[in-house]
């Protein structure tokens, strides 16, 4: 039976994002710098995180509670083994199916995540320029490789592709216009991402945010798309090329008030907001023997008492609290 659940806003819990590992290929500077993340970071061990049969269990638990929509994110979900088996058992149950990842294991990849039943991938993207993509993702990987996973994942169906860019303002705010024009008469949308304050450790401040208004100033004759569901993060705009572009505003234009994401990191833990500073753990009572109604009655009381909405509130005191990293819960 399906419910639906409120928080404390009304807002419905619809939105699930699960992360598979908190491990990356890329130590992209604003997310997992290496000074942090080096070769002694203390990530996960395997016994800790769920298993796919766990992740599946949490899944329909969720699905039962209103839940219609699922992405897969990390750290780079592509490096959790077989992740196409997780894939062919979530396919199993009426949810879309969308995953977020860097792109350059997809050439391996995307043809058995298109057969395990994946509707379709967010590819995060930088810069075209390789210099400054070097500079930004610190990893050896290259623009063209990550083309090349593009090219692998619309060749088997996993689009509409969508671009996730993070625009910081020293770095690689003039990439702006040549992404754009990269992906040009593509069906591929790219989305641009205000820098936000997540975590501890990747030097937020607010002269490096470029806001949504300084973007849309750099195009001529923007006009929006109504928005398809009212909790989109993205504000939806098509240029007079008939390119479409998008714009995540959470810094300056915060969306909070519609937001009925939740977050599950790869070790079970329940985050009702990307900056909680704790997680309420589902994974313990899943190897308690706890059942599914029990399980779930957890997590409506959860939700029942959310009311999280932090980049509404954001100021100098919220920025002083300790929280959780996004390689960790998952974008
Ligand atoms: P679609 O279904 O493809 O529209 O996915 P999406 O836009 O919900 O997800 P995606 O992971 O592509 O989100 C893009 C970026 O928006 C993330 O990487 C985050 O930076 C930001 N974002 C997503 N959800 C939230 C949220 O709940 N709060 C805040 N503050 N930022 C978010
Ligand atoms: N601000 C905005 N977006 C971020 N991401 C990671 N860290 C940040 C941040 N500080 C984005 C990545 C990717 C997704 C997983 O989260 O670019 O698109
Ligand atoms: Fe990895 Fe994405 Fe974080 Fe970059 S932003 S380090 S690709 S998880
Ligand atoms: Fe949702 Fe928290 Fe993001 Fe606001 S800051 S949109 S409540 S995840």
């Amino acid at each position: 039976m399906r419910e639906v659940l409120s928080d404390t806003f009304g807002r419905p819990l619809t939105d699930l994002r699960i992360s598979v590992t908190d491990r990356c290929n890329f130590r992209c500077k604003y997310c997992m710098p290496r000074e942090v993340f080096g070769s002694d970071f203390p990530f996960l061990e395997k016994s800790q995180m769920m298993s796919f049969e766990e992740i599946d269990r949490l899944v329909g638990i969720f699905e039962s509670l209103g839940v219609v929509k699922v992405r897969i994110t990390g750290g780079e979900p592509l490096l959790r083994k077989n992740i196409h088996e997780l894939i062919s058992m979530l396919a199993l149950r009426p949810l879309e199916i969308a995953l977020t990842t860097n792109g350059v294991l997809l050439p391996r990849y995307a043809p058995a995540l298109s057969a395990a039943g994946l509707d379709r991938v967010t590819v995060s993207l930088d810069a075209i320029d390789e210099a400054t993509f070097a500079a930004i993702t610190d990893s050896g990987h290259t623009v063209a490789a990550v083309m090349a996973g593009i090219e692998a994942a619309e060749s088997v169906g996993l689009g509409p592709i969508k671009i996730n860019t993070v625009v910081k303002r020293n770095t690689n705010k003039d990439e702006i216009l040549d992404l754009v024009e990269r992906f040009s008469n593509r069906d591929i949308a790219v989305r641009f991402i205000e820098f936000m304050d997540v975590g501890t450790t990747n030097g937020w401040s607010m002269e490096e945010v470029v806001s949504a208004e300084e973007i849309r100033d750099m195009f001529e004759d923007l006009s929006a798309i109504n928005p398809t569901n009212k909790s989109d993060v993205a504000k939806r705009y098509s240029l007079p090329s008939g390119d479409e572009i998008g714009l995540i505003s959470s810094v300056t234009e915060p969306f909070c008030g519609d937001c009925s994401r939740a977050r599950i990191s790869a070790d079970g833990r329940l985050f009702t907001c990307l900056f909680s500073n704790k997680g309420l753990d589902l994974l313990s009572p899943i190897r308690l023997g706890y059942s599914d109604e029990q399980i779930a009655s957890i997590i409506t009381s959860t939700w029942n008492a959310r009311d999280d909405r932090y980049s509404e509130m954001r100021s100098e005191l919220t920025s002083e609290l300790q929280r959780v990293e996004m390689s960790y819960i998952g974008g």
